[in-house]
């Protein structure tokens, strides 16, 4: 039986390529983020002005070390770097995605590593980091228990986890047209906003802050729903008619639930205790 981690590994390094490495892919992300500062690099929901006040809450500056999880193409890393100074490390286990950051890096400083790896157990010693970020990823990877214990065992006491992630805000859609939509990039494993303040405190943080993000969530998902229709042509060669069609599907649907107050998206940030 494939695991959740190989049924959904394929489908980001087919769209972390596609949507990188072709003027296509670049157009529809040029227009997507045109109204929010720019495109990135980001393969997420997360705007160049929210990525701003998330960059301020994680207090790195330069000669402190940050960690982005689960970095895609390392958009988000490289915005770290340059804004703030601080040594980055990016971590993500999509060979190609990494492979493409450690390219666009090169010219970053201070320069970034890139690993390849899974957010579950990473390949850290315990207490490296000043601060740990992770956009719009963490609803993909099961057992977010252990992905918070890996993030309280590498950060240094007092350091800061920040992330935006997408939560449940209502019940659970059973649908089967829904779930089969809303299941195009991974299976879903959302937490609810009370759920994360739990494992968080559980798992030794403090100073735990949740912020709801969901009215911008619904505005960008209708962007992207609104981009893959406007750059069809193009988005059929690139990505196939299938992840074609489900990813528009996607989109709306996401979009369609989160206005009914379903699905959110939040941002959090929680300081690691004492050890
Ligand atoms: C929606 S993308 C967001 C990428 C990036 N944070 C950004 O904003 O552009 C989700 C990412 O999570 C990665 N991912 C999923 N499960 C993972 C796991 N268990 N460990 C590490 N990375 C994972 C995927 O490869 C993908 O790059």
């Amino acid at each position: 039986m494939r695991t959740v981690i190989e049924e959904t590994r394929g489908i980001y390094d087919l769209t972390h390529r596609q949507i990188t490495l072709t003027p296509s892919g670049q157009a529809m992300m040029a227009y997507l983020w045109q109204d929010w500062g720019g495109y990135l690099g980001q393969l997420s929901w997360t705007t160049r002005d929210q990525l701003r006040e998330l960059t301020r809450a994680t207090g790195l500056a330069p000669r402190t070390t940050g960690l982005d999880l689960c970095c895609g193409t390392g958009g988000i890393a490289r915005y770290l770097a340059e804004a703030t100074g601080c040594a980055m490390t990016g971590l993500d286990y999509s060979a190609p995605a990494i492979e493409i950051a450690r390219r666009a890096g090169t010219a970053v400083r201070p320069p970034i590593r890139f690993d390849h790896g899974d957010a579950r157990a990473l390949p850290y010693p315990a207490a490296t980091f000043d601060a740990v970020v992770s956009v719009d990823s963490l609803v993909i990877v099961p057992d977010r228990h252990r992905v918070v214990a890996e993030c309280a065992r590498v950060l240094k006491p007092g350091g800061r986890l920040v992330f935006t992630d997408e939560v449940l805000t209502g019940p659970y859609p059973r649908d089967p047209d829904t779930l089969r939509a809303l299941s195009v990039y991974g299976r879903l494993f959302p937490q609810t906003p009370s759920g994360y303040r739990r494992l968080l405190a559980h798992a030794g943080f403090v100073d735990i802050g949740i912020r709801d993000t969901t009215a911008m969530f619904v505005a960008i998902n209708r962007r992207w729903a609104e981009s893959y229709r406007r750059f069809a042509k193009q988005g059929r060669e690139v990505l196939g008619d299938k992840l074609f069609d489900d990813g528009l599907a996607f989109f709306e649907t996401l979009a369609e639930q989160g206005a009914a107050r379903r699905l959110g998206q939040v941002r959090v940030r929680a300081t690691r205790g004492p050890a």
